[in-house]
């Protein structure tokens, strides 16, 4: 069995409040996973169960094959890195860093080797003797790390550690976990709303949803083959697109008509489409799989489309445009010198090998 496993595990918070809907997944020895999901789907609930700071409701929780459901939290080898991370401000960093394994009656010589390590890992040795209010935003998040790193757990869990952070230092810490994960070998459990974190970060990501799991797979193959709309938008940026149409065929081929245009699908989706000719899909196709027709060779002239640009958004490396086709907008990543007037008609080229369908009542992928 995995070092965490979830078996049916349902939260349910007094006034019928139901925060996690019957979740199982499991996380093998030294994996890092990634819990995600908009606000209020059920990550920290999730995790303060494995952690034992919340009963589950209904289900089992196994740490290395124990079944921890009756286990307080400070008895399940498990360490926790919150949002809120809250040092004591009236101690030292070394204090504070040594605090849980004082509690534990740690002899202090193992107290001291194993402050100091922590320390030298996450580069905060000279700050040993400051008191957190003398501690940058980083800093201290640092010593939150490193109080949960002390204790050499079976299991790390972190809950949006990042999210006091500015930009900047929130991507330059993204990659310092992602290393101490390299140096450590520990299992992690790691919850973020931030889909770059997810994507960045995990061995395998568990995509949440009102409290239900829509899909849990490494990160291509979330963002290659999302299991419904719901995660099709969620993950990537700017969001996949979504346009509204129908499933028609014409001369023996098989197009997505969206009413201000059409385009042919590719040989290899039709048998997975034909159910759906003549019925309405949700098509999505995702902005770097578009292209302006100008920078294309051969444009198949079928996959052309004609879009109005109503914004050009230079980021620096690529260039967002603001389409519409005078039913649905949508946006393209082009080229950094691509540069097409705002206001005009324009030829776009889709990139149909990579377009995804969505049934239209269950928004679940049928390509
Ligand atoms: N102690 C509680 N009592 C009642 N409802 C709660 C309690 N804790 C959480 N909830 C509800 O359970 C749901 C899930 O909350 P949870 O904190 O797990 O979400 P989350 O995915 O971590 O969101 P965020 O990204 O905002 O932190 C929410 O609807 C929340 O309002
Ligand atoms: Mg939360």
């Amino acid at each position: 069995m995995a070092q965490v496993s979830l078996i049916n595990v349902s939260k349910v918070f007094p006034g019928n409040i139901k925060a996690v809907d019957n979740v199982s997944f499991g996380v093998e020895n030294k994996e890092f996973v990634v819990l995600v999901g908009p606000s209020g789907c059920g990550k920290s609930t999730t995790l303060r169960m494995i952690a034992g700071l919340e009963d589950a409701s209904e289900g089992q929780i196994f740490i290395a094959d124990k079944l921890v459901n009756n286990i307080p939290a400070k008895d399940r080898d498990i360490a926790m890195v919150f949002q809120n991370y809250a040092l004591y401000p009236h101690m030292s960093v070394f204090e504070n860093m040594a605090f849980g394994l004082k509690l534990r009656h740690y002899p202090k010589n193992e107290i001291v080797r194993r402050v100091n390590e922590a320390a030298e890992i996450l580069g905060i040795k000279k700050l040993l003797t400051r008191r957190p209010k003398e501690l940058s935003g980083g800093e201290r998040q640092r010593v939150a790390v490193g109080r949960a790193i002390v204790r050499k757990p079976l299991v790390f869990l972190f809950d949006e550690p990042l999210s006091n952070l500015d930009a900047k230092l929130r991507v330059q810490m993204r990659t310092e976990i992602h290393k101490l994960h390299l140096r450590l070998q520990t299992t992690m459990i790691y919850v973020t709303h931030d889909q770059i974190e997810a994507m960045t970060m995990g061995d395998r990501i568990v995509v949440m949803k009102d409290g239900t799991i829509h899909q849990i797979a490494d990160p291509i193959t979330i963002y290659d083959k999302p299991a419904n709309k719901f995660v099709g938008g969620f993950i990537g940026s700017p969001p996949m697109n979504f346009m509204w149409g129908r499933v028609i065929k014409r001369d023996g081929h098989i197009y997505f008509d969206e009413g201000k245009f059409h385009v042919k699908l590719v040989e290899e989706m039709y048998s997975k489409i034909t159910s759906y000719l003549n019925k309405e899909v949700i098509f999505g196709i995702r902005s770097e799989d578009i292209y302006d027709k100008l920078f294309v060779s051969e444009a198949p002239p079928e996959n052309i489309v004609k879009v109005t640009c109503e914004v050009v958004e230079p980021m620096g490396s690529e260039v967002y445009l603001h389409l519409n086709t005078g039913k649905h907008t949508f946006i393209a990543r082009v080229g950094a010198h691509d540069r097409p007037q705002v206001n005009r008609d324009m030829d776009l080229v889709f990139d149909m090998s990579k377009v995804h369908f969505f049934d239209k009542e269950m928004e679940t992928t049928i390509i």
